[in-house]
């Protein structure tokens, strides 16, 4: 069990300790941790945020712990040397294109949440978030136009096989959990999600045990919090993907609860908080590690098929919650350190 810890930027350090104690309380045979640099950090030691020396140990780990990246003091530099650049560099490096957000309130949390509790109590969703592709990874610049005003563009692109690929994931996601799948798109206004939208109609056709409805991006939008419980598993493209899990984050309480896995076509895996590097709040030990924590235990269940290790680490976490363990973010006053012990005291 050969794991890499990639901390990264701001609060990424503090929240990974916490996952790689609760990783180190399992006494799992063979695991082994190999830490590397990433982000604003990796480019200030090498100058790149995702320097060679960490991609070799990424490719010569069976999965990735990664805590986050982000520092606004590189925000001038140019785009390929920003810290971001370490996190979509190895999700494109090693195709780790399914990216699964799962978004279920704990119990105990369901008056803490930005909704209603009577609404937000009914939810238990996955966001399934392609992460190869779409405007993020087009083509993109800056130039002037004819009459010398600054433009600038980024191209919002899905090949049919992009689409096909993370259709599969959604529909057999969806197979293991409640049969329900939709689809997220802009098709009234965009080509690019019109073919996407094609595309998932007809990977439909194998799964007919899928009930599949689609909708548009502002409507679903607007649905995470109107009735979250009616959706089950979510499929969308990176950009909608990327900005409805962090709104359905504060739909189940906090961001600081979210984890996430992205997954490759092989086996590897790369196993991070949906949050960011959080500057406002770095370096008082007072960001919730639990997203990160999460992340450990779906890197278990994914990567090495752990399934009782990840639902203890699950279950540790649910049960600090409801002991009233909660950091700043959940209204609480536990620090990061705190909160790490209370679940592995749980474990
Ligand atoms: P952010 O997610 O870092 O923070 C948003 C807000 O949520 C902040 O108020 C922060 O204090 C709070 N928050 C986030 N995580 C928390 C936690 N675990 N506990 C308590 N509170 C928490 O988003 P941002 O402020 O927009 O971005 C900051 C930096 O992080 C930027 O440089 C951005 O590019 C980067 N970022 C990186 C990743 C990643 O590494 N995958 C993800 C998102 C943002
Ligand atoms: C995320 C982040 C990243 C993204 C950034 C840091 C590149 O917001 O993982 O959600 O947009 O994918
Ligand atoms: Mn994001």
């Amino acid at each position: 069990m050969k794991i890499a810890v990639f901390a990264g930027d701001g609060i990424g350090p503090e929240v990974t300790q916490q996952a790689v104690r609760v990783l180190e309380a399992l006494d799992l045979p063979g695991l082994e941790l190999v830490e590397g640099d990433v982000g604003g950090a990796a480019y200030r030691k090498h100058g790149h945020p995702l320097p060679p020396e960490t991609l070799d140990i990424a490719k010569a780990c069976d999965a990735i712990l990664f805590g986050a990246v982000g520092d606004f003091s590189c925000d001038d530099l140019e785009r390929h040397l920003r810290p971001e650049q370490a996190i979509l560099g190895l999700r494109k490096e090693l195709g780790l294109f399914a990216n699964l957000r799962p978004a279920t309130v704990f119990k105990g949390l369901e008056d803490l949440t930005s909704l209603r509790p009577e609404v937000a109590r009914k939810i238990d969703l996955l966001i399934i978030r392609e992460l190869n592709g779409d405007v993020y990874f087009g083509e993109k610049g800056m130039r002037t136009t004819d009459d010398g005003r600054r433009e600038g563009y980024d191209v919002m692109s899905y090949a049919e096989d992009e689409v096909r690929r993370i259709a599969h994931v959604g529909f057999k996601a969806a197979m293991g959990r409640d049969r329900k799948l939709c689809s997220v798109d802009k098709a009234n206004v965009l080509e690019t999600s019109q073919l996407w939208r094609d595309v998932i109609i007809e990977v439909s056709a194998e799964y007919p045990d899928v009930e599949l409805s689609h909708m548009y991006v502002d409507n679903a939008a607007m649905q995470l919090v109107k009735d979250p419980g009616q959706f089950d598993v979510i499929v969308t493209g990176n950009l909608f993907g990327d900005i409805l899990s962090d709104q359905a984050s504060m739909c189940v309480g906090s961001i600081g609860l979210l984890a996430s896995a992205s997954l490759a076509e092989g086996t590897m895996g790369l196993y991070e908080p949906i949050h960011g590097s959080a500057p406002d709040i770095a370096g008082q030990g007072i960001a919730n590690p639990m997203a990160t924590i999460l992340s450990a235990a779906m890197l278990l269940r994914h990567s090495f098929g752990r399934e009782a290790e990840a639902s203890r680490i699950e279950a540790a976490v649910a049960g600090a919650l409801s002991d009233g363990v909660r950091g700043g973010d959940l209204g609480g006053n536990a620090g990061t350190r705190e909160i790490g012990d209370a679940v592995v005291q749980k474990l």
